[in-house]
């Protein structure tokens, strides 16, 4: 059709915790790239393969918009996208593709060092600060638990002691920011790393070929790197 695209378009986080990860895996896989630091876009140069750097929690966006093919994200913002997703259309538009072994962290339930945890039920009534709503509201649906949901989309941590929350719903990587803030990790809801993400839908130009490329050589890597 008069879409075909003969290029692949990976999005990449543009700085943060999995930007160089991220780039240095591409790199082992063979692709380069005309240089261009602080350019978004970077022209593939080893293959039809470029890259957009942008704010990781647009990376599903672009993907179910078309408008990148393939993208390196936390499992936890493809999950917490899908759900709003699937939520509206009852079906999901992307997927995780692979499992990239770094960027490991998991969302976890956070709570006042001087609470005394036993059970979810004790989360009734409670107000729980997050950046990953649709995740939480999903698991306290599944615990049968009426909990209120604030959505943050930074600095959770602190909501407890501002007051606007009872305890937080976040990611924990080391657990500094946590025990900074006084809080203490009590349940886990789901185990993340960096994935490689893309859409349900084949591609029907030379980008196939291209991801299929991609993918076989990225299995390479990771054997070697496992
Ligand atoms: C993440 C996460 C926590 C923190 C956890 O935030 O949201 O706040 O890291 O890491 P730790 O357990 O090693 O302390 P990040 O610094 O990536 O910033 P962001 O929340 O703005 O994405
Ligand atoms: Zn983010
Ligand atoms: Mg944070």
């Amino acid at each position: 059709g008069s879409g075909a695209r003969d290029r692949l378009r990976i999005a990449i986080q543009k700085s943060g915790r999995l930007a160089e990860p991220a780039r240095a895996l591409l790199t082992s896989c063979g692709l380069s790239w005309r240089e261009s630091r602080d350019r978004l876009f970077c022209y593939g140069e080893s293959l039809p393969i470029d890259l957009l750097l942008v704010r990781d929690d647009d990376i599903p966006g672009l993907i179910r918009d078309g408008v990148c093919d393939l993208g390196v994200v936390g499992r936890n913002v493809l999950l917490e996208q899908d759900i709003a997703v699937r939520r509206e259309r009852e079906a999901s538009v992307f997927r995780e593709l692979r499992a990239l072994g770094f960027g490991g962290c998991r969302l976890a339930l956070a709570v006042p060092e001087g609470w005394e945890w036993r059970d979810p039920s004790q989360l009734a009534g409670k107000r729980i600060a997050t950046s990953y709503p649709q995740i939480l509201q999903q698991w306290l649906d599944g615990q049968g638990v009426q909990a209120g949901v604030v959505e943050l989309s930074g600095s959770v941590e602190i909501a407890p002691k501002l007051g606007q929350a009872d305890l937080i719903c976040d990611l924990v990587s080391s657990g500094a920011t946590l025990a900074a803030n006084q809080l203490k990790p009590v349940m886990t809801l789901i185990e993340s790393e960096a994935v490689l993400a893309g859409p349900v839908a084949a591609f029907d130009d030379a980008r196939g070929e291209l991801a299929e490329l991609l993918l076989r050589r990225l299995d390479g890597v990771l054997r070697m790197r496992h």
